[in-house]
């Protein structure tokens, strides 16, 4: 491949955090990967920023190990020859303003008639994103040059002030419309996978409405607890690490309109659109429609330990590593329909699940039990159908049947497959913003936890401890059963369901 895939093809990465384990797990192997498709721009070199005392060369023979283990090719020397050639270490303190000038002086050497699409990455903590934009501007770099885009992890910030400080900075320094805000779910192929099912499947499109749907379920469950993150994890919580950004990003792709079209601003908008109309139960309602739940240690395990023993955690935390809460989208189209969201760390498998129940029917004096369109998004992808068909022989019953597409299942589509990291890079480079957040959408879904954060207190949300490796809370269950319903998952779908 290779040839015209981006509007540059000269662009250089400089890349903050370079010697952390985002860019080790994730950044490395997925520039690797595009390496290996030739899917990299044609004149492409990454500045690794860290302060560890590296040399380009002792950097690489690091590197080696991490893309073998994470990237989903194995190393083949030629391409791992032509790799090194563009990684370059530059070490430097981002705190220390003096350090931006030999910065600055490196940027020109490597491309000294400033012809390339200059990309920033700034995979280090959010507290450190507004100190170097602004001395990156101070330096003369990124000053609102048209061609240069940042891409910025998450979280974008810890609330609503804080991520409208960033981003103030942020529009300061670069040209609004070139920042990518990551939101990694959104670049995951089944969760690209949701708009393909419901738009080009009329048997879809054509029910996805209130009329046809009972209830809607997202949920991402974990089997790690907070491990090394306990310091970050402790006044982040459950809300704000996955509901916030993932489960939020989600619900819009599943609820929202069709886009005008492909383009990155009409889905933002049709994202936006849906996200401003979702609403959590008010008042009391709360009480019942928002389960939160901490970790504790599970009862046949000596491995594990309670989330308050976890290391940096403190031991009396209140901190919620578990919620499931129930909520609605104010829209003509799914007005009514119960959206349950849930997300837990510490939980008996690892997968993440978007599941849609159609709204029962009857016939031929009998109650079928629901269709369930479940869309499998991690670790497992694919999409598993439940339906009705009569039973075989002479008398009259229904039966409930299924069909299983698993994808991942597939040798060649996980080889095929890019990871998240790799579509957002290749997507960046390439200035498609689509798999990236908006700041209107990231700024709403703050006010949304800001306003769900007060009313919590409020409405005496308690905190309930469940078991590691378990269920979750109780009472996430009994949410669901007190409006008739229940958790769409293997115990629901019955034995055949393939995890
Ligand atoms: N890790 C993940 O899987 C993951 C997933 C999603 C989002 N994120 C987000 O990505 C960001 C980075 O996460 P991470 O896990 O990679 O963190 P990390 O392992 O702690 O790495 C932080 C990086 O920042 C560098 N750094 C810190 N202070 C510096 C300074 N003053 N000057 C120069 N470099 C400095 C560190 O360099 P030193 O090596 O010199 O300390 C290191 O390269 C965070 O915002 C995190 O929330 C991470």
């Amino acid at each position: 491949m290779n040839g015209q895939l981006f509007n540059n093809e000269n662009q250089l990465m400089i890349l903050f955090g370079g010697t952390g384990d985002l860019t080790f797990r994730k950044l490395l192997p997925a520039l690797y990967n595009l390496q290996k498709t030739d899917r990299l721009p044609t004149r492409f070199r990454v500045l690794i920023i860290g302060r560890r005392p590296y040399t380009s060369e002792s950097y690489h023979e690091q590197m080696r190990s991490w893309i073998e283990g994470n990237a989903r090719f194995r190393i083949d020397e030629e391409s791992y020859q032509r790799f090194c050639e563009k990684v370059e270490y530059f070490q430097m303190d981002f705190n220390v303003p003096d350090g931006y000038g030999p910065l600055r002086e490196r940027l020109n050497t490597l491309d000294p008639d400033r012809s390339a699409q200059r990309v920033y990455y700034f995979a280090v903590s959010p507290a450190s994103f507004v100190v170097i934009a602004q001395d990156l501007a101070k330096a003369g770099l990124a000053t609102q040059n048209p061609q240069d885009l940042i891409i910025i992890e998450k979280p974008f910030g810890d609330d609503l002030q804080t991520a409208s400080e960033i981003n103030e900075v942020l529009e300061t320094v670069f040209v609004p419309s070139n920042i990518y805000r990551i939101d990694h779910y959104l670049a995951k192929e089944m969760v690209q996978n949701v708009l393909a099912i419901r738009f080009a499947n009329v048997i879809f499109e054509g029910i996805w409405n209130r009329d046809y749907i009972d209830n809607i379920q997202i949920s991402a469950a974990e089997t790690v607890g907070v491990e090394t993150r306990g310091n970050y994890y402790d006044h982040t919580g459950a809300i704000k690490d996955m509901v916030q950004n993932h489960l939020l990003q989600i619900l819009s792709l599943v609820t929202m309109e069709k886009p005008l079209d492909e383009s990155a601003r009409s889905i933002h908008d049709a994202q936006y659109a849906v996200l401003a109309k979702v609403r959590f139960p008010q008042g009391e309602e709360l009480g019942s429609s928002l389960v939160v739940g901490q970790y504790t240690v599970a009862r046949e395990s000596e491995e594990n330990r309670s989330y308050r023993h976890e290391e940096k955690v403190d031991s009396q935390s209140m901190t919620e590593t578990y919620a499931a809460l129930k909520l609605e989208v104010d829209t003509p189209r799914f007005k009514d329909v119960p959206i349950y969201i849930r997300t837990g760390k510490r939980m008996h498998k690892r997968s993440t699940e978007i599941a849609i129940t159609f709204k029962k029917s009857f016939y031929h004096g009998e109650q079928a039990k629901n269709d369930v369109l479940l869309i499998k998004v991690q670790p497992d992808e694919g999409v598993y159908f439940r339906f009705n068909i009569k039973k075989p022989g002479q008398e009259y019953s229904l039966q409930s049947v299924f069909m299983d597409f698993c994808q991942s299942c597939i040798y060649e589509n996980r080889i095929n497959t890019p990871e998240a990291y790799e579509r957002l890079l290749f997507a960046a480079f390439a200035e498609d913003s689509s798999l990236f957040t908006s700041w209107d959408i990231a700024k709403n879904n703050w006010q949304f936890i800001e306003d769900l954060n007060r009313e919590m207190p409020r409405q005496n949300v308690q905190l309930y401890f469940y078991e590691s490796f378990d269920d979750g809370p109780v009472q996430a269950r009994e949410m669901l059963e007190r409006d008739g319903r229940e958790w769409v998952e293997e115990k629901v779908l019955g034995d055949d369901f393939q995890a």
